[in-house]
């Protein structure tokens, strides 16, 4: 079972690092747990992952950040493909699978991430299993250091997940193409938790809004203690 939080673009360098304080106070007991902080509080910990990188080792490209950056604080793990970066970024599926192939082959622990926007989800399951093959061109779904996180673009930071049934049928078909790890992130909170990890091919959440309060991260961390 895994259980991520994704900060996006919230807290400080000195909120993270309390954050992660008081985080591990609790034991996670087999449960795996990784952080996703802001690029700014990237620091050496085994919890802690980026949430985007440039696939080069340096070089001259503005705002980004490379593997040499993310070595300085030993990370090893990172989230590509967010639907924030494909859709307000404008990240393209084949720059987003040179991320990918830079970054396997650096032996990084890779994240990846598909959803479909409500559009595509009106038109039904087939459509919707069509547009997450499209964000799987390009990527080796055996890679054995790849989690997969399905987070339908409409109930990313909705307060409203999606519903059991459409969670069920969209990682069974997902379960068709990788053997690998797959997460369901979308307004995941303590109170929707539980059936959503009970779900056959969940192996774990990827959590934003919810996780940016540590309490209420650790209280979803022990509910999933108690299904693993
Ligand atoms: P919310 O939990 O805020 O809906 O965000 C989900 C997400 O995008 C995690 O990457």
């Amino acid at each position: 079972m895994i259980v991520a939080a994704n900060f996006k673009m919230h807290k400080t360098r000195k909120e993270t690092k309390e954050y992660l304080k008081e985080l591990k106070k609790i034991d996670f007991n087999g449960v795996k747990v990784a952080v996703f902080p802001p690029f700014t509080a990237l620091m050496e910990d085994e919890l802690i992952g980026a949430q985007n990188a440039y696939p080069a080792i340096n070089g001259a490209f503005t705002g980004e950040i490379g593997l040499e950056q993310l070595n300085e604080f030993n990370i090893k793990r990172v989230l590509i493909g967010h639907s924030e970066r494909r859709h307000i970024i404008g990240e393209s599926q084949e720059f987003i699978s040179k991320k990918f192939d830079f970054y396997k082959e650096k032996g990084f622990e890779i994240f990846y991430c598909i959803g479909e926007p409500l559009e595509v989800r009106k038109k039904g399951i087939d459509e919707v299993v069509k547009y997450l093959q499209n964000q799987l061109v390009g990527i080796d779904l055996e890679y054995e250091k790849l989690t997969v996180a399905y987070e339908p673009v409409w109930a990313i930071g909705t307060g409203e997940s999606a519903s059991i049934e459409k969670i069920k049928e969209t990682h069974a078909e997902i379960r068709k193409f990788t053997t690998r790890p797959v997460l369901y992130g979308g307004s995941v909170k303590p109170d929707n938790i539980k059936e959503i990890i009970n779900i056959p091919n969940v192996d774990g959440v990827l959590i934003g809004g919810a996780s940016l309060d540590v309490e209420t991260f650790k209280e979803m961390i022990k509910i999933a203690k108690e299904i693993k």
